[in-house]
């Protein structure tokens, strides 16, 4: 893995130690993301899309596209988190791979990166992710985007701590506080990880995770950059809170 955010998939207890409890931690549902892709691929005439799911995660939304009728290849850093996905999707080829620099060759119909592009906090590593997306899609392929948006990720990032507490399959209760804090166009987030076993032992991690959220018209400029058309930022779809973009484009004709 080259890019740095592809690295911290590795250190980040959320994408690896505590890959399990990702499922549990996020909850929000699938549906108006998954419906929002697919009637604009339906409405492109693509009922069986070739879907790249960039940074699936543990691969629900690749799943619910699945359900749908569309045939989805599964592409993230974290093994763990792959590795839940290819388990949910046990149809569909995974791919241990940088968004940045990725090893994978081949032409999709359309490509989904969702809650992904947050984590590229250099231009370089977004201009090069967007970059290999235009190699990757066929032509007028479609790419469909969520990231967070800048100004109410700023009004967001309250320097309050968060708890959620939640029971994993092995009897175990994990306590994950998040405390998000704006700092020159970054959410830099303090977490802390408790692990309580079923005996009683526990453990601590203690991480600090860095976003950069998206300006409207640097999401228009770094597509048009990298060869889209038709860039359209919409109001995030599926979300709890409106810090997030829903982003639609043309790949190259
Ligand atoms: C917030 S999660 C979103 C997961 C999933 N798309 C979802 O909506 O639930 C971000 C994902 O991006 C992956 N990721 C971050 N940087 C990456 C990179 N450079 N290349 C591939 N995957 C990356 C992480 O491993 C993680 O699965």
């Amino acid at each position: 893995m080259t890019s740095r955010s592809a690295r911290i998939t590795t250190e980040r207890p959320f994408y690896d130690l505590h890959a399990d409890a990702y499922d549990a931690l996020i909850t929000d549902p699938v549906e108006p993301w998954v419906d929002a892709v697919d009637d604009r691929l339906r409405a492109a005439g693509l009922s069986s899309a070739t879907v790249l799911d960039a940074g699936c995660g543990t691969g629900r939304h690749a799943r619910a596209l699945i359900d749908r009728g569309h045939r989805v290849s599964l592409l993230d850093a974290s093994a763990r988190l792959l590795a839940i996905a290819g388990q949910r999707c046990p149809d569909s080829p995974t791919h241990r791979d940088d968004i940045c620099a990725p090893k994978l060759r081949g032409r999709f119909d359309a490509i989904a990166c969702r809650g992904v592009l947050n984590d590229l906090v250099s231009d370089e590593e977004r201009d090069a992710a967007l970059g290999s997306f235009a190699t990757l899609l066929g032509d007028d392929g479609l790419l469909f985007l969520d990231v967070r948006e800048a100004v109410e990720a700023r009004r967001r990032a309250d320097g309050q701590w968060h708890r959620s507490e939640v029971a994993l399959n092995g009897g175990e209760t994990l306590t994950f506080a998040s405390r998000p804090l704006w700092r020159t166009g970054r959410i830099v987030v303090e977490e802390r990880y408790e692990l309580v076993n079923r005996d009683g032992s526990s453990s601590v991690h203690d991480y600090v995770f860095e976003m950069r959220p998206w300006e409207r018209d640097e999401i228009t400029s770094r597509l048009t950059a990298a060869g889209f058309s038709e860039v359209a930022t919409l109001q995030g779809v599926g979300r709890r809170t409106p810090d997030r973009l829903f982003v639609t484009a043309y790949g190259l004709s």
